[in-house]
């Protein structure tokens, strides 16, 4: 059974991509730390509770998960959080945090499966990019760097798995409508138009995966037609 190993599975986009894919008849291991958000009754959906934070775990983590479900092809790395203000108001520990969620864990994890997908001459990992890896903004630094981070990483990590079978593709939301906004000052105006739906995001990543072998797609950028915002009180 073609399984997927899909990190943030418990909300937004990354459970929209998990209910896709289990719709579709794969098998999804999901990562998050809170799983009673997203319960699933169809079988076939390992839940992980795992602190994305705490890089020190990660590698023992997918070896175990690797040994339970070696038929693993296909990676969405996707959790992550918002923090959007200005850069001095960060301190050093709030810096460390965000970095190592929104873009080191994401190379760690891709790290720890990378040499399983190259042994089986097959793989896809995608790797959840934002508007924000294509232009800063200001409040925007910590988020902008990550996105960035992960933009230069995906290109990367593309070259060199080149003729191994591994695609690496980055896609790049604008604002899509999900619970990354309810700690946040602001979010997407109610408009059908003005955000980006999960299952919209999930219908793509499920079609680039059974995209034929010979052919790669790096990057997607999505938008709504509309960008209105807004603000909470
Ligand atoms: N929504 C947007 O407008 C938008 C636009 C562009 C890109 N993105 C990106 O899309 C990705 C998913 O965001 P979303 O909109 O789906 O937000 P969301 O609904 O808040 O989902 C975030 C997911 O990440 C997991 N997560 C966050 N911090 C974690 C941690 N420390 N350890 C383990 N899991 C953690 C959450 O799980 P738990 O809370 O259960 O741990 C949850 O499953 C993020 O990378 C975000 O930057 C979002």
């Amino acid at each position: 059974m073609k399984t997927a190993l899909i990190s943030g599975s418990s909300s937004g986009i990354g459970r929209a991509v998990a209910e896709y894919f289990l719709r579709n008849g794969m098998r999804v291991v999901g990562l998050a730390r809170d799983h009673n958000k997203f319960i699933w009754k169809g079988g076939d959906y390992i839940p992980i509770n795992v602190e994305l934070s705490d890089s020190s775990k990660l590698t023992d983590l997918v070896k175990e998960v690797l040994k339970n479900h070696p038929s693993i092809s296909t990676f969405v790395s996707n959790a992550g959080y918002g923090d959007f203000k200005s850069l001095e108001n960060f301190s050093v520990s709030q810096i460390e945090r965000f970095i190592n969620v929104n873009l080191l864990s994401h190379i760690i994890l891709s790290r720890a499966l990378i040499t399983h997908m190259k042994s089986k001459g097959e793989g896809n990992i995608f790797l959840m990019g934002s508007e924000a890896s294509l232009t800063g903004k200001k409040k925007a630094t910590l988020y902008s760097a990550a996105k960035f981070g992960l933009r230069g990483f995906a290109q990367s990590l593309k070259e060199e798995a080149g003729g191994s079978g591994v695609r690496v593709c980055l896609i790049n939301p604008g604002m899509v409508r999900t619970p990354f906004f309810d700690k946040l000052t602001f979010e997407p105006a109610e408009a059908f138009n003005n955000a980006i739906e999960p299952e919209d995001i999930a219908k793509i990543i499920f079609d680039l995966q059974s995209v034929r072998l010979g052919t790669i797609v790096e990057e997607i950028n999505l938008f709504p037609s509309k960008k209105s915002i807004n603000f909470k009180k």
